[in-house]
């Protein structure tokens, strides 16, 4: 997914949320799978690979849908919401409203102080870059004190250029 980024940043970052989305729309979207002849070829694919396709192609459907809301209320977040789509298991356990859930909120956590549990004493940490990458790769060297140790580590599972856009989307939520 990564090839057709650069247009749709280059398109967010004017603030064309219409554009961003057709881009996702017309190269990833359910429209597209017509175009490139994808439906007719999924029939011979064995079945785990189509699934894979017809969830990429939801997923970028799904960010259409959202930066075109975006577009109509001119509110950023829910375009970094799609963007990744891997911020919607995230937010099963933490809330961008400043509501604790099963973890802490996102929203203001950037730069703020806190003390976590590291081999099992308090130390005072900053919520910085490091320490958010730290917790998506390693969540068990710090947990956040008064909250259940259910961080999942992401290892594998996210690219280095997605922990940079989670790392820039916790920062936007001040
Ligand atoms: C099963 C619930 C769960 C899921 C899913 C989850 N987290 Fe967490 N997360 C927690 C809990 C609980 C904590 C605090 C305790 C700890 O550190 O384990 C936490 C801590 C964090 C912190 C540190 C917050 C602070 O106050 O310093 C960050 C950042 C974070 N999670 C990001 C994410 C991101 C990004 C995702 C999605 C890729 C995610 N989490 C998915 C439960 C979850």
């Amino acid at each position: 997914m990564e090839f057709i980024r650069p247009s749709i940043q280059a398109a967010l970052a004017k603030k064309d949320f219409d554009q961003a989305a057709d881009i996702a729309e017309q190269r990833l979207g359910l429209s597209s799978l017509e175009a490139h002849g994808a439906a007719h070829m999924a029939p011979y694919m064995p079945k785990p690979m189509q699934d894979i396709g017809t969830d990429m192609h939801r997923a970028a459907s799904r960010f259409a849908r959202t930066a075109q809301e975006a577009a109509v209320k001119g509110d950023m977040s829910p375009v970094f919401a799609g963007l990744a789509g891997v911020l919607r298991q995230c937010v099963a356990c933490h809330t961008t409203d400043g509501t604790p859930k099963i973890g802490p909120t996102f929203k203001g956590v950037f730069g703020k102080k806190e003390t976590v549990i590291h081999e099992g004493k308090e130390r005072e940490i900053t919520v910085d870059e490091a320490f958010i990458k730290q917790t998506l790769l390693h969540p068990e060297i710090d947990r956040v004190k008064g909250f259940p140790p259910l961080m999942p580590s992401q290892q594998g599972q996210l690219t280095d250029a997605e922990i940079h856009e989670i790392i820039e989307y916790i920062k936007s939520l001040k």
